[in-house]
């Protein structure tokens, strides 16, 4: 069986630092699947939730675009916002491979309400990822047949970007989430499965269950972060790429890890560079240092995209 070191790159696409949650997943696959990572946050743009499809269509056409020009081989397009804006539906064109994480993430999903029947569902997102309604499609794609709630979190992704802890989070969670509680007892507020429809919102998880346990349903709720599935997928796409063995040997090559040497984690962003290297080194600061990655938040790049409306 011959050994083979990875040879791809692999890119995340974000409007800011919640795409952090998808790549915190990846950094525990063991032996990495790719040679190096570049994760990009369009911080320029951001917020997407508010913003047109059109508009948050042409941001991540061009991330990807920027990404496959850093080298790229496969990008992973982590912003819900930006999946629910025509990338599932292939109106976004690009050079390279791109995942979504609607699609892993729905048919996670709707495994899970398979299993904790009847399994009805709320999705938090943006203002944007809930009208567009695409996660509803997803999941009936997927084969789920029960009731879907979408609830729009206006200002909850930005309060999190911001780095908003302690108390000032959790009233933001409670007033996004304070429909629910008022319509509590009614079949649309009565989730058995939450889904944390943002990649923002990961980093809010312990809040916002506790919140949805004790203030608003009164009872605890199964709470599912898409980008587990995501980042399964990636890791399969990225092991076929390469032509490696599947986890049990099976295949005619064997991953190793980058020969050796460390897997390089590099960042770009359309915004301030010191900016994106302080909140990453925040939310990633668990991450271990004596691990494969290398994170390299002491080049962090800024990079424009090519006729960027602001
Ligand atoms: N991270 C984005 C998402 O997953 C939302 C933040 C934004 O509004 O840009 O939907």
């Amino acid at each position: 069986m011959a050994i083979v070191f990875p040879s791809l790159t692999l890119g995340i696409f974000d409007s800011g630092v919640g795409g952090l949650s998808l790549l915190r997943r990846l950094l525990d696959v063991a032996p990495p699947p790719w040679k190096s990572v570049i994760y990009l946050a369009d911080l320029q743009h951001f917020p997407y939730g508010p913003r047109s499809a059109e508009e948050v269509r042409r941001f991540a056409l061009a991330g990807t675009e920027r990404l496959a020009a850093a080298g790229a081989g496969l990008v992973a397009i982590a912003c819900h916002t930006a999946s629910s804006s025509g990338v599932r539906e292939g109106l976004v064109r690009t050079s390279v491979p791109v995942v979504d994480i609607i699609g892993p993430g729905s048919r996670l999903v709707s495994e899970l309400a398979a299993r904790h029947a009847p399994g009805r569902i709320i999705v938090l997102g943006t203002e944007g990822t809930v009208r567009r309604r695409v996660w509803e499609r997803a999941l009936r794609q997927a084969g789920y047949r029960g009731p879907i709630t979408g609830w729009a979190c206006p200002f909850l992704a930005s309060i999190i970007e911001e780095g908003r802890n302690g108390h000032i989070l959790r009233r933001a969670v409670l007033a996004a989430t304070d429909g629910l509680r008022r319509g509590r007892g009614s079949a649309q507020s009565n989730p058995d499965i939450v889904v944390l429809g943002c990649t923002h919102y990961p980093f809010a998880a312990r809040t916002i269950e506790e919140v949805l346990r004790t203030e608003v349903l009164g009872r605890p709720v199964r709470v599912v972060d898409p980008a587990e599935a995501l980042a399964a997928d990636l890791v399969a796409r990225a092991r076929a790429l390469e032509g490696m063995a599947g986890p049990s040997g099976e295949g005619t090559r064997v991953v190793e890890r980058s020969g050796g040497l460390p897997v390089e984690v590099r960042f770009l962003t359309t915004g301030r560079a010191s900016y994106l290297a302080e909140r990453a080194g925040q939310l990633l600061a668990d991450v271990d240092k004596t691990g494969p990655y290398r994170l390299r938040l002491d080049e962090v790049q800024e990079v424009t995209f090519p006729d960027s409306p602001v």
